[in-house]
């Protein structure tokens, strides 16, 4: 897939890059789930003490360094992809796009390093939820999302600022920190202007419900692959329903490229028509007609979205207990 990125400041020549071999028996492939049998032990200066996580590629522990006592998120690859050399490659490249970047929307990466041939990086731990665990809650209050949203978007525009598409902006990557923070996580899928991925297999493509056309069918991406997925985060989060709903990978993802994008004010009543007709511009099949930045996305006035504004009877009607009343102020509930 070609990359094209929005701001051109990175100039340099393409590399390839090269990892260690990964011998995963290190890591055990017992019948656990994997990473378990880590639990307890030591990576490095690290005591690995419980899983945050487990993805398509990586396991992310909670641990504790054992000499300075501080908390760390360690993300490392699953044993049983661990031999796929592919998967290390891009295993690197998601710690070197992730060092490119310096902004407080993004989850900080404290060192990358090798135990034995298995790599594994350290990050900032953030404890808090995901917006996927938000929106199971029950749909979100336009104006207090996009205010909560607002760091992802500058998040974003940094990113394509330095070269760097995130790719698989959903609401599984966007965490809600208890401290008030909002953070894009999970640069697994980056791409990083002057590095190339020769071979980038279909797993590595993304998560249907939020991708762009121009991803699907394999054409030159730049940053407003991201501006797509996060309208159709927000689509989803309002509304209750996703974008393109469908029975299977093909389905969803052809329906985008077939099909003009929906109308947020068609499944969803009160919702102003210039804030659903800023969605349906962000979810746009050619990428040029989409805002240019993430910023230009979530302008609350051109959306005619006030910040008091409330888009609906139906929107998050029951609140969980552990809902923090930060967020309950924040999402109108
Ligand atoms: N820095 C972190 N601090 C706390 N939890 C994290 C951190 N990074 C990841 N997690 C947890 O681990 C999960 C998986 O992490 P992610 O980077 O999205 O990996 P994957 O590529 O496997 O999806 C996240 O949904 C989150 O719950
Ligand atoms: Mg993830």
């Amino acid at each position: 897939m070609e990359v094209r990125i929005l701001s051109p400041t990175v100039g340099r020549a393409s590399k390839e890059l090269t990892v260690p071999t990964v011998i995963p028996s290190v890591m055990g492939l017992g019948g656990t789930e994997p990473g378990q049998d880590w639990i307890g032990r030591d990576l490095g200066s690290y005591h690995l003490l419980r899983i945050l996580g487990t993805g398509g590629m990586g396991i992310v522990f909670e641990a504790e360094h054992r000499l300075l006592g501080r908390r760390v998120a360690i993300k490392t690859i699953r044993p049983d992809v661990a031999n796929d050399h592919s998967f290390s490659r891009r295993f690197l490249l998601e710690a070197r796009a992730i060092a490119s970047l310096d902004h407080p929307g993004i989850v900080g990466l404290h060192d990358f390093a090798f135990e034995g041939s298995i790599p594994y990086m350290v990050m900032e731990f953030v404890t808090g939820r995901t917006l996927e665990d938000l929106m199971q809650v029950g749909r979100l209050a336009a104006p207090g999302l996009l205010r909560l949203l607002e760091p992802v978007a500058n998040a974003l525009d940094h990113a394509h600022a330095h070269g760097v598409l995130h790719r698989d902006i959903k609401p599984g990557n966007i965490l809600l920190a208890d401290d008030g923070r909002t953070l894009v996580m999970d640069f697994g899928l980056a791409c990083l202007a002057g590095f190339t991925m020769a071979t980038d297999p279909e797993s590595f493509l993304g998560t249907p419900d939020y991708i762009s056309p121009e991803q699907v069918s394999g054409q030159i991406v730049d940053g407003r692959c991201d501006i797509y997925s996060l309208s159709a985060v927000i689509f989803e989060a309002v509304s209750g329903v996703k974008p393109f709903p469908g029975r299977n990978w093909i389905e969803i993802a052809s329906r985008r490229l077939l099909e003009a994008p929906p109308r947020l004010c068609d499944v969803c009543g009160d919702i102003p028509p210039a804030f659903s007709e800023r969605l349906a511009h962000g979810m746009d099949r050619d990428p040029e007609q989409r805002p240019e930045s993430a910023r230009g996305l979530l302008s609350r006035r051109s959306a005619s979205l006030q910040p008091g504004a409330s888009n609906g009877r139906g929107s998050l009607l029951a609140a969980p207990a552990r809902t923090s009343s930060r967020l309950k102020a924040l999402l109108r509930l």
